[in-house]
């Protein structure tokens, strides 16, 4: 059977490079997964307070993630950390207390920046709070993406054989790691 999986972006930019591999995954998806962005933008910031009168953007969110297998995180790495916009949509989905739609899903962490360390950081500090949340993360092959400027052309295509390598790797273990579970 199909599993359905989020691919979730910590970038909002226009031109995210972030997104563009997101895309790209999502181009080269091996059978039997099937990726989709689900949007973080909208979420409003959280506040406790809110889950009296929960705000529909949450209510989507939590009810679309409910509804997966797993998740990619694709991220960005804003000073040596996870972008607050990613960060929110994950204490969102971890309330109310109890009921986190994270809980057990295989999750996968990809960081991308035009940087040379590979968004090191991002990656690692998101793997921080999966270990609170039970999320097992796969291992292996870990994806810290350097120099991504480089991946492509004017128009947006990929044009890394080395990139492209890389992600099939990933996802095809990916794969293999959601069928554990
Ligand atoms: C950055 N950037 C950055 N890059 C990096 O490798 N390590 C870092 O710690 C940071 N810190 C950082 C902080 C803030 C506030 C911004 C806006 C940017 C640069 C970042 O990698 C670059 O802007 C990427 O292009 C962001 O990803 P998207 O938007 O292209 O997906």
């Amino acid at each position: 059977s199909v599993k359905n999986i989020a691919v979730l972006v910590g970038s909002l930019r226009e031109a995210s490079y972030n997104r563009k591999v997101a895309r790209e995954m999502i181009r080269l998806a091996p059978e039997g997964l099937q990726l989709k962005i689900v949007e973080i933008g909208e979420l409003p910031l959280y506040n406790e307070d809110l889950e009296k009168a929960v705000p529909d953007a949450w209510k989507v969110f939590r009810d679309t993630m409910r509804e997966k297998d797993g998740m990619i995180f694709v991220t960005p790495e804003y000073n040596r950390s996870v972008p607050g916009l990613l960060k929110n949509a994950i204490d969102v989905g971890s309330r109310p207390y109890g009921k986190s739609i994270w809980n057990g899903k295989p999750g996968a962490v990809a960081s991308v920046t035009p940087g040379g360390l590979g968004a090191f950081g991002a990656n690692h500090h998101l793997r921080q709070s999966m270990v609170f949340l039970n999320v097992p993360v796969m291992q292996q092959p870990e994806a810290y993406i350097s120099n991504i400027a480089g991946c492509f052309d004017e128009q947006g295509n990929m044009i890394s054989d080395q990139l492209k390598e890389l992600l099939n790797n990933f996802l095809q273990s990916y794969a293999r790691w959601v069928r554990q579970f």
